[in-house]
C-alpha cells in the first residue's frame, strides 16, 4: 500500500509543480523569473522521489501478482517477463519511464511551453496504468476504466494547481488566484462526477456500503465535502494563509485512500459459467443485432463520453460568453455541433460502438462514422473560432492566456506540418492500409486502451482531414480550393482502392481476435470481413462527395467574394483616376 500512495502522491506532486510552470508563474521576457526557483527546485525533488515510487510500485503490483514478497520476484527474468509481455507491466514500465524523462529535463524547464510539454508527459505517465487497473464489480468495463481516467486526471489538476500555491509568494499568490480557481472548479466537478460514475460500476449499492470498501468511498464523499467547503471559505479570502495547508493536506488525505481503495473491492460472486467475453472486451456477448438493439443499446464508453461532456460544456459556455456580450453565434453551428458530438457518442457508447467491439462489419460503420460524418459536422460548427473569441486572453503583456495558448499552437511548426495537405491525406487515408494490413488492428482491438486509442485516432485524423479541405476555422495554412479537390478526388480513390483489396481479402485481418470471441450469430467471419469492406466503401465515398460540393461552393463563394473585391477595388481605382482626370483637365483649363 505504501508504494501505490506513495506513487500517486509524487506523481500529483510533480503535477503540481508543471501546472504551476506551465500555466500560474509568468514569464518575463519570454523565460521564467525568479519567482519560479522554488518550484523548479520541488520538481527537480519530487520527480527523482517519483521515479523511485514508480519503481516500488512495479515490484509491489509483481509482488501481488504472485502473492509472494517483494524480495521474491526481485528476478530479472521474472521481471523482464513482466515489464515487456503482460500490458500492465508495461503500463507500469511506461509510467517508469515517463517519471525518469520528466526527472531528467527538470532541471531544464526554463519556460511555460517546456513546462507544458513535461506536464504532457507527466500526465502520460500518471494515466497509462490506469487503463489495465481492475475491472468493474457490476458496471461496463469501459465506464469503469474511462471514469477512472477521469478521475485520476481530475485529481492531479485539482491537487496540483491548489497544492501550487503552497510553493509561491504571497504577491505570486495572490496573482494565480483566479485562475487556480477555475481550474480547481472544473477538476473537482470532473473528479465529483467521475468518482460517483466509478462508485456507480463498483458498488453493488445494497450491499457493499456495509463494506470496508463502502466505508471508504463514504468516507472520501465525506472529505470531498469537506474540502469543497473549506475551498469555497478560501475564495472568500477566510484566513488563506491557514486554511490552504488544511485543503492540501484533506486532499493527499482523500487521495491516499483513493489510492489504496482496489485493495478493498468487494469480491464478486461469480455468478454461472465464466463469461470469457467480458474478460476479453470488457463487456458480455450482446445478443444478435437488430435494428431495435444497435439503435437503443448503450454501453458507455466512459473516457470517451467524459470527453464529449467536456468539450460539450466548454462550447456551452463559449456560446453563453458571446451571447452575454451580446453577439450571436449562428444557430446552424450550434446544431451541427451538436449533431457531430451525438454522432460520435453513437458510434463509441450507443449500440454502433457495442456492436463495433463483436462485427468487423459494425466496427468499419462505427469507423465511417468517427472518421467520415461527424467530424464533418464539427468541423462546420468553428470550434477554434468561438475558442478564439471566448477563451481568456493573458493580464498583461507578459502572459499569454489560453487564448495566446491555442493561438500559438495553431501558429506552431507541428501544426504547420500536419495541415499541410499531403500530411493530412496521408494520415486520413495512408493509416487505412497501416492499421488494417498489419497485425495493429487486431493487437488494438484485443485491448481496451488499443481500441480507444483507435477510436480516438479515427476521429482525429477525420478532423484534421476535413479542417484543411471545408474548415470553416482559421487555418494558418492557406490551401487553394483546386488542391481541395484533388486532395478529396485522391481520398476518394484511395478509399475505393482500400475497400476493393479488402473486399478481396480472402483472410482473415484481425489476428484471431473475432474467433476468440466465439460469437453465436454472424458466424461467417471472412463474409462479415467482406460486408464490412464494402459498407466502408459506400459510407467512405458519401461524406468525401458531400465534401467535394461543399468545396466547390466556398470556391464559387470566394470567387464571388474576391470578384466583388476587385470590382469595388477597380471601382475605387477608377474614382482616383477620373478625379486625377477632372484635376488635370480643370489645371489645363486654368
Ligand atoms: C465524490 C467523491 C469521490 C468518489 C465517489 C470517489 C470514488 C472513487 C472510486 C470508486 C475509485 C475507484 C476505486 C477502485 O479502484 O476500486 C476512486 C479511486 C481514486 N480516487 Fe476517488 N472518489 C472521490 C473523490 C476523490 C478525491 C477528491 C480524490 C483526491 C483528491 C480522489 C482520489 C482517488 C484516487 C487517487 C483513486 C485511485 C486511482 C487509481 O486507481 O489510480 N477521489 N475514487
Amino acid at each position: 500500500m505504501i508504494f501505490e500512495i506513495a506513487n500517486t502522491g509524487a506523481s500529483v506532486m510533480v503535477v503540481a509543480a508543471l501546472v504551476s510552470l506551465a500555466f500560474l508563474l509568468p514569464e518575463r521576457d519570454g523565460w521564467l523569473t525568479n519567482e519560479a526557483h522554488k518550484t523548479q527546485r520541488f520538481l527537480v525533488m519530487t520527480s527523482g522521489f517519483w521515479i523511485l515510487a514508480a519503481i516500488g510500485n512495479f515490484l509491489a503490483t509483481l509482488a501481488r501478482i504472485f502473492d509472494s514478497p517483494i524480495n521474491e520476484v526481485l528476478k530479472a527474468n521474472v521481471i523482464r517477463s513482466f515489464a515487456t509481455q503482460i500490458t500492465l507491466g508495461r503500463l507500469l514500465t511506461f509510467q517508469i519511464v515517463m517519471a525518469l524523462l520528466v526527472s531528467i529535463l527538470s532541471s531544464r524547464v526554463k519556460k511555460n511551453d517546456g513546462a507544458l510539454w513535461l506536464l504532457i508527459a507527466a500526465l502520460a505517465g500518471v494515466l497509462a496504468p490506469v487503463f489495465q487497473s481492475h475491472s468493474s464489480a457490476l458496471g461496463s468495463h469501459g465506464l469503469a476504466i474511462g471514469s477512472l481516467v477521469i478521475h485520476v486526471l481530475g485529481l492531479s489538476f485539482w491537487i496540483g494547481s491548489v497544492s501550487s500555491l503552497l510553493l509561491m509568494s504571497t504577491e505570486a499568490r495572490a496573482r494565480a488566484f483566479t485562475r487556480v480557481s477555475t481550474i480547481a472548479l472544473w477538476s473537482s466537478t470532473a473528479v465529483v462526477l467521475s468518482g460517483a460514475m466509478n462508485a456507480w460500476t463498483r458498488l453493488r449499492i445494497s450491499q457493499d456500503w456495509f463494506t470496508s470498501y463502502g466505508a471508504l468511498i463514504a468516507l472520501k464523499i465525506t472529505l470531498t465535502i469537506a474540502v469543497l467547503v473549506v475551498a469555497s471559505l478560501i475564495r472568500k479570502s477566510i484566513s488563506v494563509d491557514r486554511l490552504l495547508p488544511f485543503e492540501v493536506s484533506v486532499l493527499f488525505a482523500i487521495m491516499s485512500i483513493g489510492a489504496i481503495l482496489n485493495r478493498f473491492t468487494p469480491v464478486e460472486e461469480v455468478s454461472g459459467s465464466f463469461d470469457k467475453t467480458r474478460e476479453l472486451v470488457g463487456i458480455s456477448m450482446p445478443d444478435a443485432p437488430t435494428l431495435s438493439r444497435v439503435f437503443f443499446e448503450y454501453e458507455a464508453n466512459g473516457l470517451i463520453l467524459g470527453l464529449l461532456i467536456f468539450v460539450t460544456a466548454l462550447y456551452i459556455r463559449g456560446v453563453v460568453a458571446l451571447s452575454r456580450r451580446g453577439v450571436k453565434w449562428p444557430v446552424g453551428r450550434t446544431i451541427s455541433f451538436a449533431i457531430g458530438i451525438s454522432l460520435l457518442d453513437y458510434a463509441t457508447s450507443g449500440g454502433l460502438g457495442l456492436y463495433a467491439h463483436f462485427s468487423f462489419q459494425y466496427h468499419m460503420m462505427a469507423h465511417m462514422v468517427l472518421s467520415m460524418i461527424a467530424p464533418i459536422a464539427i468541423i462546420l460548427s468553428a470550434p477554434i473560432t468561438l475558442a478564439l473569441r471566448t477563451l481568456p486572453i493573458g493580464r498583461d503583456k507578459d502572459e499569454r492566456g489560453i487564448r495566446g495558448l491555442l493561438l500559438s499552437f495553431l501558429h506552431s511548426k507541428p501544426t504547420a506540418l500536419w495541415t499541410h495537405p499531403i500530411i493530412a491525406l496521408a494520415i486520413f487515408d495512408g493509416s487505412l492500409f497501416a492499421l488494417y494490413f498489419t497485425p495493429l488492428f487486431g493487437e488494438l482491438m484485443s485491448s481496451h486502451f488499443g481500441h480507444m486509442v483507435m477510436d480516438l485516432h479515427f476521429i482525429g485524423a477525420g478532423l484534421l482531414f476535413f479542417h484543411v479541405i471545408v474548415g470553416i476555422d482559421p487555418n494558418p495554412r492557406r490551401v487553394h480550393h483546386l488542391v481541395r479537390v484533388v486532395m478529396l478526388l485522391a481520398a476518394m480513390s484511395i478509399h475505393a482502392f482500400f475497400s476493393v483489396a479488402l473486399m478481396s481479402a480472402n483472410s482473415l485481418i484481425d489476428g484471431g481476435y473475432y474467433a476468440l470471441l466465439e460469437r453465436p450469430w454472424a458466424t461467417d467471419l471472412l463474409s462479415d470481413q467482406k460486408v464490412g469492406a464494402a459498407i466502408g466503401w459506400a459510407m467512405g465515398e458519401i461524406p468525401i462527395v458531400v465534401a467535394l460540393i461543399a468545396t466547390f461552393i466556398q470556391w464559387m463563394r470566394s470567387d464571388a467574394r474576391e470578384a466583388s473585391r476587385a470590382d469595388k477595388r477597380s471601382a475605387v481605382d477608377l474614382a482616383e483616376y477620373n478625379e486625377y482626370l477632372r484635376k488635370l483637365s480643370s489645371r489645363e483649363d486654368k
